[in-house]
């Protein structure tokens, strides 16, 4: 038997009303803050997310789907959404068209990574990205976006860390210094941190090895090496989110994994979801129109991981909004056939939702389905029925049953 790819799932069945659910709401609160859709395509040519990306990041380093297509193009699976909203941007000229972009998205990305609890190799992000202001009030609001979303998702105990990694200046600075430090302990770094001093000392930061751990409490810290400008922004954005009552913890140690982050970076996360703690990262990226030939265009962004924000709900035992039909329409003996499917077509383009049997089932087999569908109503049309133009609605949840004339079904419904 062939089976799904190994990383990636089949969305179905109950589920399905939890992701509808989410997907309205990310429209919801998108709008609220006037974020117009954007849809780009699943791929890519690689060298977006190499120059964009990075090539010291886990990402482009070994986690992409990568495949040249027939013509020889080097295509790549999206792994983020970021560097090709910024591919469009800079494609549609956006910026110079309004001083503000500001965009959301919603859709799969592809990373190959070790499958795991809320780590798959196909999975979905909801994001915005507000492209055009260098100032505070932009990554204010962006976070803004990200709380409001989870809250309004129902997601309780989310906890959000922010860091600034200032300006590239600063960063060189610190850079430099953590690369003196860790050279001096090199011995006790893991392998994969010993790797990462050559190639991106600040992600050491971000290892979960215990040795590297012990040492990185001891580094150089960011935030004593930024430079005014930087103190300055970050300063605002603290003070703009504790005036809108978000709550937030500073970690000096926060430096995200991709590399065309400054200034501001976040993370909201759960401790529901375990090793996979992160529910929403983002942050600051004004090197990044400049990474991929778009000039000085600064922006700031966030993406939220939908299966783990799906995942969060499920420990807290929100329940899957129910998609209940509204109609069985059971139709007894084959007169009623023709006339069932006519009346059912007049009820759904009233708004109602209505399935019929369509497998000419004995009318013992049909009630039992129409049970079993947990529609609101079960409609039945018999030859007395058809004969008085009439239909006998039944009451599913109270169990009382009404025949009614056919003209003054759709009253009928809606009255009760
Ligand atoms: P990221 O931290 O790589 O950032 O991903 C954002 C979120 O996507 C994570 O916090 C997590 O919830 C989810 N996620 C990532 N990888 C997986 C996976 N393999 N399986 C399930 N969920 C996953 C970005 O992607 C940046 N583009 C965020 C951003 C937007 N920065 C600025 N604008």
């Amino acid at each position: 038997m062939i089976q799904s790819v190994r990383g990636m799932r089949d969305i179905h069945g109950e589920e399905v009303a939890s992701w509808q659910r989410l997907e309205r709401m990310f429209q919801e609160q998108s709008h609220a803050f006037g974020y117009t859709e954007f849809r780009t395509p699943i791929v890519e040519y690689t060298d977006l997310f190499k120059r964009g990306v990075g090539e010291s990041s886990d990402i482009v380093g070994k986690e992409m789907y990568t495949f040249d297509d027939r013509g020889g193009d080097s295509i790549t699976l999206r792994p983020e959404m970021t560097a090709p909203i910024v591919r469009a941007a800079i494609e549609h000229n956006l910026i110079r068209q309004r001083p503000i972009a500001r965009i959301w998205y919603c859709g799969p990305l592809f990373r190959y990574e070790r499958p795991q609890k809320g780590r798959y190799r196909q999975f979905h992000q909801y994001g915005a990205e507000c492209i055009g202001s260098p100032h505070p009030e932009a990554d204010a609001e962006i976070i803004l976006l990200a709380s409001e979303t989870l809250r309004a998702a129902g997601a309780s105990g989310v906890k959000l860390e922010i860091n600034s990694l200032g300006t590239a200046a600063a960063r060189t600075k610190y850079r430099d210094a953590l690369i003196a430090f860790f050279t001096e302990h090199e011995s006790g770094l893991s392998e994969d941190s010993q790797r990462r001093l050559a190639t991106n000392p600040l992600r050491i930061l971000d290892s979960k090895n215990r040795d590297d751990r012990e040492l990185i409490s001891k580094a150089p810290m960011l935030y004593d090496y930024l430079d005014d400008e930087s103190t300055t922004h970050f300063e605002t954005v603290k003070t703009l989110l504790n005036s809108a009552g978000v709550v937030f913890e500073v970690n000096p140690r926060l430096v995200r994994g991709l590399d065309y982050y400054s200034h501001t970076v976040f993370e909201f996360t759960s401790d529901t979801l375990g090793s996979q703690s992160a529910v929403c990262g983002g942050g600051r990226y004004d090197p990044l129109f400049a990474m991929l030939g778009g000039g000085d265009v600064p922006a700031v962004g966030f993406s939220i991981g939908v299966e783990r924000l799906l995942l969060i709900l499920e420990a807290q035992n929100e329940q899957p909004p129910t998609t209940n039909l509204d109609v069985f329409l059971c139709a007894f003996g084959d007169e009623a056939r023709l006339p069932a499917q006519l009346i059912a077509m007049r009820l759904r383009r009233e708004g109602l939702s209505v399935a019929t049997d369509i497998l000419r089932r004995s009318p013992k087999a049909q009630l039992k389905e129409a049970d079993r569908s947990n529609a609101r109503y079960a409609l039945l049309l018999g030859e007395d029925e058809l004969a008085n133009e009439q239909i006998t609605v039944k009451d599913m949840h109270e169990g009382s049953q009404v025949v009614v004339d056919q003209a003054h079904i759709v009253q009928h419904l809606a009255s009760t």
